[in-house]
């Protein structure tokens, strides 16, 4: 008779130290100033086991200095990638489109729009941006359009670059808005249109290094990204905000953030979202 053996893959039973867990938390804090909290120990374990198993090693310190003698850093880009949270979704905190729709995007008529998206993961973001815009051409014809949606991850933004989503993700918008701005790609995948890709450039940014950016945005949008960070980094990023947007630009943050009351920067002007002063 034959003896079922288990398999286990290398990396399975393997325990992440608290030693190891205040190093991997210290490494990220610095390299992009993600703030780790005690108590997420076991979801670093498991975000960083899926790395040990795709390499096939047997242990963390293995793992870690696999790292340190990868001089191309890749891995250490692998690292960032698994350990950053990407939730998004299409028209996320909707109330936000509606707001701009409405009150900010008349304004633009007979202009040329610059919009960032900061933090923009997979892209569904800089998407439901440009298809806002499409939709109120009719009515506020802007001249041109130049959407600039930014990641630290390069996953996400490979997948973005991609623009394929499952039925399952792009189910949340109505059929119309489906059926004018995505072509069915696979059995159950979508592909956006290349008028909407076309309208975004898409790039590999750290919030918390310096930026190459040029010229003024109208439209600033960072949401869901500062609640991973301190209240020191998010205050040196909202300055460098302000910097970037022209005067009377707007700023949105997510709906359970915001900019600290005894700002002089902006004002808030709807429910996380602000105007330079
Ligand atoms: C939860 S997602 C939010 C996506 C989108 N803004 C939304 O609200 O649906 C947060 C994104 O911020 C990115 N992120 C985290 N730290 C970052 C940093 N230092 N620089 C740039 N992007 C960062 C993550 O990679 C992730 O894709």
């Amino acid at each position: 008779m034959k003896t079922l053996t288990k398999t286990r893959s290398p990396a399975s039973g393997i325990k992440l130290k608290t030693s190891q867990f205040q190093m991997i938390r210290e490494v990220i804090y610095n390299y992009c100033g993600i703030n780790m909290h005690e108590g997420k120990e076991a979801l670093v374990q498991n975000r960083l086991l899926k790395r040990l198993r795709k390499l096939g090693l047997g242990s963390f310190d293995e793992y870690f200095s696999f790292i340190e003698n990868d001089k191309s850093g890749a891995e250490f880009l692998s690292l960032v990638d698994v350990l950053t949270t990407n939730k998004t979704s299409f028209f996320r905190e909707r109330k936000h489109f509606d707001f701009i729709e409405r009150n900010i995007l008349p304004g633009m008529a007979g202009r040329s729009v610059k919009w960032w998206s900061a933090g923009c993961s997979t892209g569904q973001e800089p998407i439901t941006c440009a298809i806002t815009l499409l939709e109120a051409q009719q009515r506020i014809p802007w001249t041109s359009v130049k959407i600039l949606a930014t990641d630290i991850s390069r996953e996400v933004l490979h997948t973005a670059k991609q623009g394929v989503y499952t039925s399952h993700k792009i189910g949340d918008m109505p059929a119309p808005i489906v059926n004018k701005y995505f072509n069915q790609w696979g059995a159950d995948e979508y592909q956006v249109v290349e008028e909407v890709q076309k309208m975004i450039t898409y790039g590999r940014l750290n919030l918390t290094k310096p930026w190459p950016l040029k010229g003024k945005f109208q439209l600033i949008m960072c949401r869901n990204v500062m609640i991973y960070f301190n209240r020191e980094t998010q205050k040196e990023i909202v300055a460098k905000f302000y910097d970037l947007l022209e005067p009377g630009g707007y700023l949105f943050l997510g709906h359970s953030e915001s900019i600290p009351s005894d700002n002089k920067l902006f004002k808030n002007i709807a429910p996380a979202s602000y105007q330079k002063q």
